[in-house]
C-alpha cells in the first residue's frame, strides 16, 4: 500500500486529470436532492419521507434491485426541463471531475412507455448539451434500449429517434441482463448500423461471458461496457485484445451490485495486465455512491493502481470515445501536457 503523502498527491493527481466518461445513465445521476425538487415541482408524492430515508434504501444485493429503485425513481421526470436540469447537474458535477468529454446513455423507453414524449427527453437534453459545450465539455448521447423488453418495442423505440438522429452517436443495451441475451436484439442493432449509429452493449455484467460473444460475434458492437466476466474465459480476453474493443468499467457499480465481492479484488488491474483497454468511469452515480473521481479513488486508495495506471485508464477513456481524431489528439495532448 503506498504511503499517506503519495496518496494525497495522486488524489490530487486525479482530481484535475483531463479525461472521458464513457459509461454513465443519465437517469443514474439523478441526485435524491433534485429527485424530490422535481417530484414538488410536478405535485407527484414520493413513496419515501425524506433525502435521508431514499438514500438509506440504495442497499442493493444485485442488478435488479437496483433496477426497480432507478425506474421508479425516473417517475419524476415529466418535462423537458426535467431533462434539462438532469443533465445540466450531471455536467456540472463531471466538469468538477476533470471530465472533458463524456458519452451518456439515456432510457427512453423508461419515459415514452409512461407517456412521455421523446421530444421533451432529447430536446430537454440537448439543450444541456449545447451548454455545457459552453463551459468546455463536449458530450455525445447514446440512445439505450431496455433488454427486458421485446426487439419490437427497441424497433418502435428506434422509430421514435429518427428525426434526431443527428443529436445521437449510438445505441446501447442495458436493464435486466440474465435471460435477455444481445442476440435477441440483433436486428434491431443492424438496422441502427444502416442508420450510421454506433453500437454499445453492457455485456458481461452478471450475464455469461457467451453474452459478450454474442455481442461481439451477433450484434459487431463497437464498445462493451462493463465485461467483467471476459476474465472467466481466457480465449475472449485474447479476442477482445485482439479486435481492440474498450471496456467501459465501473467499479463502485460492481461493488454496490455485487458484481465484485470485496473493492480490494476489483479485476481492473487483471484487466490492464492482459492488455484491455479498460476505462473507469461512474455508471449511475447517484446511486453508487460516486463520480468518475471517487471510482478511480477507489482503486488508488486501495493501493490496485498507480499513477501510471491512471494515466492509462484516462487515456484509454479518451481513444476509447466516439470523437473524431481531432478532438482525441487535443485531450490527449492535455493528459500528456498535464502529466508533465
Ligand atoms: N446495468 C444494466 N442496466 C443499467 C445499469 C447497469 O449497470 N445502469 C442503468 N441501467
Ligand atoms: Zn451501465
Amino acid at each position: 500500500m503506498p504511503d499517506a503523502a503519495a496518496l494525497t498527491a495522486l488524489d490530487a493527481f486525479v482530481a484535475k486529470l483531463p479525461k472521458a466518461e464513457l459509461h454513465l445513465h443519465i437517469e443514474g445521476s439523478l441526485e435524491p436532492e433534485l429527485m424530490f425538487q422535481l417530484a414538488q415541482r410536478n405535485g407527484i408524492d414520493l413513496p419515501f419521507e425524506s433525502v435521508e430515508a431514499l438514500r438509506a434504501a440504495y442497499d442493493f444485493s444485485n442488478l435488479q434491485d437496483f433496477l426497480d429503485i432507478y425506474y421508479q425513481g425516473a417517475n419524476v421526470l415529466r418535462t423537458e426541463d426535467d431533462f434539462y436540469d438532469l443533465g445540466m447537474a450531471y455536467f456540472r458535477r463531471a466538469i468538477d471531475n476533470g471530465v472533458r468529454h463524456a458519452e451518456i446513455f439515456f432510457d427512453p423507453q423508461t419515459h415514452t412507455d409512461r407517456g412521455i414524449p421523446y421530444a421533451f427527453v432529447i430536446d430537454g437534453l440537448w439543450r444541456a448539451v449545447q451548454d455545457a459545450q459552453k463551459l468546455g465539455l463536449s458530450v455525445l448521447l447514446i440512445h439505450s434500449f431496455l433488454r427486458h423488453l421485446s426487439e419490437e418495442a427497441a424497433f418502435d423505440s428506434l422509430k421514435m429517434a429518427e428525426p434526431y438522429l443527428d443529436r445521437l452517436v449510438g445505441v446501447g443495451l442495458d436493464s435486466s441482463e440474465v435471460g435477455h441475451p444481445p442476440s435477441k436484439f440483433a436486428r434491431v442493432f443492424a438496422k441502427a448500423r444502416e442508420k450510421g449509429l454506433k453500437l454499445c452493449a453492457h455485456a458481461g455484467e452478471e450475464g455469461p461471458p457467451e453474452y459478450i460473444y454474442e455481442a461481439l460475434d451477433i450484434l459487431h458492437i463497437d464498445r462493451i461496457d462493463h465485461g467483467n466476466r471476459s476474465l472467466e474465459d481466457p480465449a475472449l480476453v485474447a479476442r477482445i485484445v485482439k479486435a481492440g474493443r474498450t471496456l467501459t468499467v465501473c467499479p463502485l457499480s460492481n461493488h454496490k451490485l455485487c458484481v465484485v465481492k470485496d473493492l480490494d479484488l476489483h479485476p481492473i488491474p487483471a484487466m490492464l495486465k492482459a492488455g484491455l483497454k479498460a476505462t473507469i468511469n461512474s455508471d449511475d452515480p447517484a446511486y453508487f455512491g460516486g463520480y468518475v473521481n471517487d471510482n478511480y479513488l477507489a482503486l488508488t486508495r486501495r493501493g490496485l493502481i498507480g499513477r501510471e495506471d491512471v494515466l492509462t485508464l484516462a487515456r484509454n477513456s479518451i481513444n476509447g470515445a466516439f470523437l473524431d481524431d481531432a478532438r482525441k489528439a487535443a485531450l490527449l495532448a492535455e493528459i500528456d501536457a498535464y502529466a508533465g
